[in-house]
């Protein structure tokens, strides 16, 4: 019960083969001159049926809800529809909340698919396996072919009756025309077949181009075609810097390369952060709420994981989440209980040396996860290696420094989202 190691969270220099092959097969984008035209013409035929499936509104009970309508192109695919409680998105059913907050699917189709990996750790030498990849913040789905049938069921989200039932809106639905064009004049005879289809075709519209533009001004540096500022340079230098943001450790790029694709800042990893407790959010832990407590309580966790691991040390892990575009996808973290982007960079650098900042009581660290489970957050690594008033490993000023990096990471709008 007593986590007393996280074998997952031992610093490991991850893996960089492993993000090029998630890029491998993707085409790279970025070029657009203009807004990619609304009614899809930049699109491959299956790409477009997904687009198609994405924004039908028709699939959700009662309708009105459709992929877009929580993963908005204006809002870089992410977004709450409407919702009073900004981290927590409105589904089809009235009063209807997600559990988690929305995070940008920009860039989501370079995860790798979830699995326990073997990691060498370059001081020791020692081999040990971890969880990486997989889609959502507990990486649930393996892939985005499966993801799409947790939203599309979930009650909290579209709530449809079943897959058969999407297949079927689909079918007397006004693209069933492409669907017969794209995946076989017989597409519809058997629904279970037409449903993994039509949810490689969702996939297809979120590995196309428009989702990975690649058109941001660090993208324009890497190229050559743009310079920092001296600030976001320095705030380039300290994520980088292992003594003091450190952040390149999990939210990973290819130092050496000029190439964007090898920078999509995350290396797909799990790592327990201690997030605070999100105040504004109906309770979730409590008699009768159950916490969110990540990768252990992934459905199937038990199984994927090697014989004999100790899977509760992954209770409070959440998958380390791309930084492209952080700037414009607020508020932050699994629960959104940060809400501006310069606190999350605040948190990482003081939670430790000034925990009263984020918590209502300095003893109460880490309230969002049963004290059980505490043993779990990394403690060890910097920036959040520090103790309770020692000096923090960024300073204000050095914070700022991050903020305006990060910002760098926003891609042109008009480089993946249509007018609306
Ligand atoms: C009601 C809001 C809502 C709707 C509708 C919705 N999503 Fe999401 N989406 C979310 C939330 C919230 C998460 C994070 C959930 C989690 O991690 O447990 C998420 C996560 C994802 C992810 C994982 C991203 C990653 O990097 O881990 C993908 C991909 C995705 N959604 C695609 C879709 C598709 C495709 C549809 C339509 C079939 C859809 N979503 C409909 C809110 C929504
Ligand atoms: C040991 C791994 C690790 C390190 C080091 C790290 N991060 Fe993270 N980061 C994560 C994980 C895991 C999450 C998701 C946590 C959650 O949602 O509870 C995250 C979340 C974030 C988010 C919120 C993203 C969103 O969309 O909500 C930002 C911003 C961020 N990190 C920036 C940084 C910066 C800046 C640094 C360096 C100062 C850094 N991180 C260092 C693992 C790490």
């Amino acid at each position: 019960m007593n986590p007393k190691k996280s074998p997952f969270r031992r610093r490991r220099r991850l893996i960089r083969a492993l993000i090029v092959v998630g890029a491998l097969g993707l085409s790279i984008g970025g070029a657009f001159a203009d807004p990619p035209p609304a009614d899809g013409t930049d699109l491959t035929p299956i790409e477009r049926l997904g687009k198609d499936i994405f924004e039908d509104t028709s699939l959700s009970q009662p309708a009105g809800v459709a992929c877009v309508s929580c993963h908005d192109p204006a809002q870089a695919y992410q977004g709450n529809n409407g919702s009073s409680i900004s981290a927590l998105a409105r589904g089809a059913p009235q009063g209807a909340l997600g559990k988690r907050n929305t995070p940008t699917i920009m860039y989501s189709s370079f995860a790798p698919p979830f699995e326990f990996i073997e990691d060498h750790d370059a001081k020791t030498g020692a081999v040990e396996k971890i969880p990486v990849g997989g889609q959502f913040y507990d990486g649930r789905a393996v892939d985005l072919i499966t993801q799409v049938e947790g939203p599309l069921l979930d009650p909290n989200e579209m709530n449809a009756a079943s897959k058969r039932a999407a297949v079927e809106a689909i079918r007397i639905g006004a693209y069933a025309p492409l669907a017969r064009e794209v995946l076989g004049q017989n597409i519809f005879d058997d629904p279970d077949t037409a449903y993994v289809k039509l949810a490689a075709a969702v996939a297809a519209f979120e590995s196309s181009p428009r989702f990975h533009p690649f058109a941001s001004k660090f993208d324009d540096v890497l190229r050559g075609k743009a310079k920092f500022t001296p600030l976001e340079e320095q705030g380039f230098t300290l994520f980088k810097n292992p003594e003091k943001g450190n952040c390149l450790a999990c939210h990973a790029g290819v130092e050496k390369s000029n190439d964007p694709r090898d920078w999509l800042f995350t290396d797909y990893t799990y790592d327990v952060l201690g997030a605070p407790k999100n105040r504004r959010i109906p309770a979730t832990t409590g008699p009768g709420k159950i916490p969110d407590l990540g990768l252990c309580q992934r459905p199937g966790i038990k199984s994927a994981a090697p014989p004999a691991y100790d899977t509760e040390s992954l209770c409070g892990a959440f998958k380390v989440p791309t930084l492209r575009n952080v700037a414009v996808t607020g508020p932050w973290m699994h629960n959104g209980a940060l809400t501006t982007l310069r606190d999350v960079v605040a948190f990482y650098a003081t939670r430790d040396a000034r925990p009263g900042r984020w918590y209502p009581t300095a003893k109460q660290k880490f309230d969002d996860l049963p004290s059980v489970y505490h043993a779990n957050v990394n403690v060890a690594e910097v920036p959040y290696d520090r103790k309770a008033g020692e000096k923090p490993r960024l300073d204000d000023s050095e914070i700022d420094a991050i903020v305006a990096f990060l910002e760098t990471l926003t891609d042109r709008p008009a480089a993946y989202a249509t007018r609306r």
